[in-house]
């Protein structure tokens, strides 16, 4: 395996444990690049399977188990928490407030630290571990501070995060001091947070947002994990929220590997949700713009996903376009009440999660996705990654109950 710089008119490669975040040559983010030549499906298929019952680190977490598809290291160097192995669990309040007959989540918060950023972190901090990093960091809306700070702190190395003034869940925070994190507090956004980050290369600084690709490589695997789920039957939907389209980048490439090897013969649609403040993603996509124009001041409830720059939007493109997808936003209003359903049903999630249901039930007014399409919301955070919205939310309902 190799590096590999994502604008295709430059293709430049670099070796695989290259210390860059971007293409030395022109700039673009970089990509690891899959080579292998024969793949044998079924074999591997097969393989991952008889994995399951067996009680090596590597084999029971559900990112490692598909080490194939992953850069090698000596299994020692694995810095594992058994994260993945999260379950299908069927919608069904969701589904009918959607609109829908077949609806299930993939409930990406009941990882480690409550959230998806853990399936990268593995892979990420394994990386910062087996080119000798000491000090790792990222910006962070909460969930990656979170997550870093855990895996660091496996890892024994130190972790410095990033985090937006006031703008972060005091649930996310708090973890990340458990987890034994150094806190820089930056005055402004999440964009801003990782601008002052990123300016601080050459101090001897391991990178660990998602523009990591060695992170895209460890939340690829929620695509492998969840076709093993399906038997290898894609769904006609696949929906997830997007903020710094990481996440959908990874499953992008996810895609363009298992059809490329023969795992599948079909790609769900992937859609991207956004939310309406912080929308830029939304609004290329509408627009039909070439280049993505920032929202400067962006602003949700669902302060994970408050980013007004993404920097994966060109890969989370690829990945929607590919898959014959879409790109849509939906209001803080929208975003509480998919939440609150998605309570009733008994699995709970994080604001930004429920942007998900929220879109679908979108889509489905509009009449733009069939009712009995078998769709997969990707849910992305604990339900108690963010308790202040909870009760907040009640607190407002039972002020309106009285004042009528
Ligand atoms: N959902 C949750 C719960 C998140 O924490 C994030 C991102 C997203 C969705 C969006 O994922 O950025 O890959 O498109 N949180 C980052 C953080 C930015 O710092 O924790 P994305």
């Amino acid at each position: 395996m190799q590096l590999r710089c994502f604008n295709p008119d430059c293709a430049a490669k670099l070796y695989l444990h290259s210390p860059f975040l971007a293409c030395p040559a022109c700039g673009e983010l970089l990509e690891i690049d899959v080579d292998t030549t024969d793949v044998d499906s079924d074999a591997l298929k097969s393989l991952w399977s008889e994995r399951r019952k067996s009680r090596e680190p590597r084999d029971i977490s559900g990112v490692w188990r598909y080490r194939e598809f992953l850069p090698a290291y000596p299994p020692e160097e694995i810095v594992t928490l058994g994260e993945g192995n999260t379950p299908l669990v069927r919608g069904r309040k969701t589904a009918d407030w959607a609109g829908l007959t077949n609806l299930r989540f993939k409930h990406l918060g009941w990882n480690p630290t409550g959230c998806f950023k853990d399936l990268g972190m593995t892979v990420g901090m394994t990386e910062a571990v087996h080119t000798g990093a000491k000090i790792v960091a990222c910006a962070s809306t909460g969930n990656t501070a979170a997550s870093l700070a855990a895996y660091a702190a496996r890892a024994g190395l130190i972790a410095r995060v990033y985090l937006p003034a006031g703008q972060v869940s005091l649930n996310k925070l708090a973890q990340a001091l458990d987890f034994g994190a150094e806190v820089v507090e930056v005055e402004g956004s999440f964009d801003d947070a990782l601008n002052i980050l990123l300016e601080k290369t050459g101090e001897g600084i391991y990178f660990l947002n998602s523009i990591n690709p060695f992170r895209i490589e460890g939340q690829k695997t929620t695509m492998f994990e969840l076709l093993d789920q399906l038997n290898w039957k894609a769904p006609d939907y696949l929906v997830v929220p997007g903020g710094n389209l990481g996440n959908s980048a990874a499953f992008g490439k996810a895609f363009d590997e298992l059809l490329r090897y023969g795992f599948v013969d079909k790609l769900p649609r992937m859609i991207v949700v956004q939310a309406a403040g912080a929308n830029p993603f939304a609004q290329l996509w509408n627009d039909g713009a070439k280049e993505l124009s920032p929202v400067l001041e962006p602003e949700t409830v669902a302060t994970a996903i408050r980013i007004g720059n993404p920097r994966s939007w060109r890969k989370s493109l690829r990945g929607v376009k590919n898959s014959g997808g879409q790109v849509l936003d939906v209001t803080d209003e929208e975003i509480a009440e998919a939440k609150a359903m998605i309570g009733r049903d008994g699995i709970g999630c994080e604001p930004a999660s429920a942007a998900t249901l929220a879109g679908l039930r979108k889509l489905r007014a509009s009449n733009s996705i069939p009712k009995d399409a078998s769709v997969v919301a990707i849910l992305t955070g604990h339900v108690l990654k963010d308790t202040n919205f909870i009760i907040r939310a009640h607190q407002r309902e039972e002020e309106e109950a009285h004042a009528h």
